[in-house]
This record gives structure tokens, sequence and C-alpha cells, in this order.
């Protein structure tokens, strides 16, 4: 019994708070049998002197070849609805093997405004839509007051799968889950796009800053068919609901994303 605790202990100790299924899943024997095999296809990077280094464990390899994979996919995708249906399923990333959705992107496919987020939370993944849980509700209000309405936007996240707990998305997941979300700002070719938080920042404009010195900015970000397309960036609406002194900033942002819309 003292050991159970001690185990138990030593999880939450880990960040560990819940189980997500009845089995233990191994992400790694998985993964070596989706992908080891797989021969990589070439890609314009590799006969480039600035091609990243190539991934020496076993562990980053298989990550390469999953980022690649999506990569293809994302390729052959010529709509959304493809797009869905090809991410459903997509086993190149642990985290759909404990999440009950795939959180697509949702909204208007012609959106004038889309909106990133960082991953779906428990609501999230129980509906299959992002942004509908407290940090949703918020959104819509902040959108509302500047004129927006939550459904003429589109909606999507960094991550289409709940990190368990809600833990931060590691660099790996997000690799292999961002060209996801490049192809879906490709296909809704938005005016513009507006990120929210920090990780969600980093991720789409491949920075390390913190969302204090991002927020406010208009940031092109040039997606992978050469599109460019001005960001904005604010801080995470569950943030906003942590910490209430930030809304004052939260409202200025909103205000420079309705006048660069009316300029356009
Ligand atoms: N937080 C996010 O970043 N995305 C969601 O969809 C919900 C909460």
């Amino acid at each position: 019994m003292e050991d159970c605790k001690a185990v138990l202990d030593w999880y939450i100790l880990a960040g560990v708070e819940e189980t997500c299924a009845d089995e233990p899943y191994n992400a790694l024997k998985s993964s070596i049998n989706n992908f080891a095999a797989k021969p990589l296809p070439p890609t314009a990077t590799a006969v480039e002197n600035t091609a990243p280094r190539p991934a020496v464990t076993e562990l980053s390899q298989i990550n390469t070849a999953a980022c690649r994979y999506a990569q293809d996919i994302c390729d052959k995708a010529q709509t959304l609805d493809d797009l869905r249906a090809m991410m459903e399923t997509f086993d190149g990333c642990s985290l759909r093997f404990s999440a009950n959705s795939t959180v697509f992107g949702y909204g208007n496919p012609q959106a004038e405004v889309l909106i990133i987020g960082e991953a779906p939370g428990a609501d999230e993944d129980r509906l299959g839509e992002p942004f509908v849980g407290r940090s949703g509700q918020l959104l819509t209000k902040m959108l509302s007051a500047i004129g927006l309405k939550r459904e003429d936007c589109y909606i999507a996240n960094i991550l289409p799968w709940r990190p368990p707990g809600n833990r931060t998305p590691t660099s790996d997941e997000v690799a292999v889950c961002l060209p996801f979300l490049k192809k879906q700002i490709e296909l809704v070719n938005p005016k513009i796009i507006f990120i929210l938080g920090r990780s969600a920042a980093n991720a789409l404009l491949d920075n390390a800053e913190s969302i204090s010195s991002l927020r406010g900015r208009f940031i092109d970000y040039t997606s992978p068919n050469g599109t460019v397309f001005p960001t904005l960036s604010s801080f995470h609406p569950a943030y906003l609901l942590r910490t209430c002194s930030q809304k004052g900033k939260s409202w200025v942002d909103l205000l420079r994303l309705k006048r660069k819309l009316a300029e356009m």
C-alpha cells in the first residue's frame, strides 16, 4: 500500500495527474512500427547546406520521419475536408492515442481572421471543437467586443490533440503537428492571423520571445507556399482569466486587430 502511494506521489510530482486509458500505451513502440521502416522521401532541405543536423537518437529519428510523413500528407490535401480526414487517421503523434477527439479547426473556411491557440483542453477534447471551454467563452466575448462573431472567424490550435493533464506540448509534438496548422492557414488564406499565447506564437513564428515582447506587434508569417500573412499576437484567454490586470493590454491588441482589418 505504501509502495502504491509512493508511485502515485511520484507520478503527481512528474506532472501526471490523470489516466487516459485502461491499458498502458507504448508510444515509442507504435512510432517505431509506423515510421522506422518507411523510407524517407527526398526533401529539398536534404541537399541544402542549411539542412538541420541529422537526428542521432532513435526518438528524434522517429520524430523526423513523423514530421516528413505529416508534411507529405499536408502536401496532398486540396481542401480542409481532405486535411481533416487525413489528420484523423494520422498516427505519427502519440497524443492522439490519449485524446478522445481530433480537434480540427472550426469556423468559416473563408474567414478573414484566423485565430490560433495552443491545444485543446478537457472541454475541447470532449466536444471535438476548439475554444469551447472557459477560455473559449472569454474569446467569444473578446471577439464580439470588436464586432467579430466566433463563427465568422476560423479557430485552430497548434496541436489538434489534448496533451494529458493539459501539460505543455513538447517541441517534438509541436513539430509533428505544425504542418497541419500551416496547411489550414494556406487553405483558409485569411487576411490576418491572431495568435493567442506564447507557445502558439513561438511555434508559428519560430522564435523564443516572451508573449510580453511579442504582443501588440504585427509580424509577418511566410507560409510554406510563400504567402505572407500578417500576424498579431496577444495574451491567451486562459492567462487573462488568471491575470485580470492584463486585460487592458489585451483590449489594446484587439483594437489594433480591428483597425488593421478596417485598413485592409
Ligand atoms: N486553449 C487553447 O489554446 N485552445 C483551445 O482550444 C482551448 C483552450
